[in-house]
């Protein structure tokens, strides 16, 4: 059968009708009247809509209706796929004793700066061997999967030289063909300046020069990433040094993405701004504290047609014990489309489940759930330049669905921790039923 037929669902929060900013932001699309039911055939969206019509979608269509599997939404809520935007998915370790020291008083960039931090997992992911990390990630996913996670972005960056960093996005294209969850490769050389280069005085300056003359042509050369991101960060990699490794990244076809003042404002959303019309910017994430001057940036450049989506981590502002996070609300008043991910990673941010992050984001940053939906789907996907495959229910799109076990979008942030997935369907097939 190549058919599914999903009813009884209680609403269906299509998220149709594009990228959402300012007060679309709070517009699921949904669809609650006449039974909702959606129909997929071989793995896309067919019609979604009252249950009479779509089957009378389907007869239009030429389709015999005994070619679909019925699927049974119980009374439920029924959504895209999630799409996690921004995660450090392959990694060995954890850093939890670091935690500990930062619950001491310890900073997040004086203990990278004491060699931890970042590079601790660095030298533990470089120490591991190809099985451990592709065990650990594949675990990782299924508990993914099984929080409604269908699509996710992958970041190298615990390599920090061109073979090891090749080597992890190797990885992260056998785990995407694996599937269910499909990968979309990030390159993060920029993530940090690697031991070997501590010792130097011009140590940062050393390592931009190998990342953009050594590592990006032989990871373009590879066709393995689509996207280049930085840690742009006081402290870290400068906005002129982001500039010079995206701009480069950009040439060589690697859309840009950054890691843009999520600890002090380091000119990360004003540059995100700047690269928007030319080489074009998919994503500015964390941005917990940006200057004024680069919120005003991003609305500007939303306002004339080229919109940063920014992708926000409130699950690591929160990890990192900070009382400040992004202001999600200004962002959405001026017009900024927000998105939000686990920035799954072992030092800030150990959690696999976008359904705690829109928790966070609710009581956190005031988002209303359906703002928090909005920014797990439909604009997250934009942030990764699928908005046109994924991200919402609409005939031709990819069918990526989860049936949860609330019956509305305001239940699903509401169960703090809950684990509230209970079927996900991929590409039309069904790939996790929790029990
Ligand atoms: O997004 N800030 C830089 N990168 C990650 C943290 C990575 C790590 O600490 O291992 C982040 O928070
Ligand atoms: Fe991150």
């Amino acid at each position: 059968m190549t058919g599914l037929l999903v009813q009884g669902a209680s609403a269906v929060a299509t998220l149709a009708g594009g990228l959402r900013r300012g007060g679309a932001q709070g517009d699921a699309g949904m669809v609650s009247e006449g039974a909702p039911a959606i129909a997929c055939w071989e793995g896309r969206i067919l019609a979604v809509g009252a249950s009479g019509d779509v089957e009378r979608e389907i007869a239009a269509a030429g389709l015999p209706i005994n070619a679909f599997r019925r699927l049974d939404a119980g009374g439920s809520l029924v959504t895209p796929g999630l799409v996690d935007a921004h995660t450090h998915l392959v990694f060995a370790g954890t850093r939890d004793l670091e935690w500990q020291m930062r619950a001491r008083g310890a900073g997040y960039l004086e203990v990278l700066a004491a060699g931890g931090g970042i590079l601790s997992t660095v030298a533990a992911t470089r120490a591991a061997s190809d099985q451990e990390l592709m065990d650990d990630a594949r675990r990782r996913l299924a508990e993914m999967l099984g929080n409604g996670t269908t699509t996710a972005e992958a970041k190298s960056g615990y390599g920090l030289d061109t073979s090891s960093e090749l080597r992890l996005l190797a990885l992260i294209g056998r785990l995407g063909g694996e599937g269910p969850v499909e990968l979309v490769p990030t390159y993060l050389g920029a993530h940090a300046v690697p031991a070997e280069y501590q010792a130097r005085a011009d140590r940062t300056e050393a390592y931009v020069a190998a990342v953009i003359g050594e590592q990006l042509p032989a990871v373009a050369r590879q066709g393995i990433a689509r996207f280049c991101d930085v840690f742009c960060e006081k402290g870290v990699f400068s906005a002129d040094q982001s500039r010079r490794i995206l701009g480069a990244a950009a040439d060589l076809g690697l859309g840009p993405r950054l890691h843009a003042d999520e600890l002090a404002p380091s000119g990360g959303a004003e540059l995100a701004a700047e690269l928007a019309a030319g080489a074009g910017c998919a994503s500015a994430d964390h941005l917990a504290a940006p200057s004024e001057w680069g919120v005003a940036a991003l609305a500007r450049a939303a306002s004339v047609g080229h919109p940063v989506v920014a992708t926000l981590l409130p699950a690591t502002s929160w990890f990192l014990g900070k009382h400040h996070f992004a202001p999600a609300r200004r962002f959405i008043d001026a017009g900024i489309p927000v998105a939000l991910a686990t920035d799954l990673n072992p030092g800030t941010s150990p959690t696999l489940s976008l359904p705690l992050v829109m928790s966070i984001a609710c009581v956190e940053m005031g988002l209303t759930p359906v703002e928090a939906l909005v920014a797990v789907t439909i604009n997250a996907a934009h942030s990764l330049r699928l908005g046109d495959t994924i991200g919402s229910i609409e005939p031709g799109k990819a069918a990526d669905l989860v049936i949860w076990d609330v019956p509305s979008v305001q239940q699903l942030p509401y169960w703090l921790g809950a684990r509230p997935a209970r079927t996900v369907v991929k590409g039309g097939r069904v790939v996790f039923e929790r029990g």
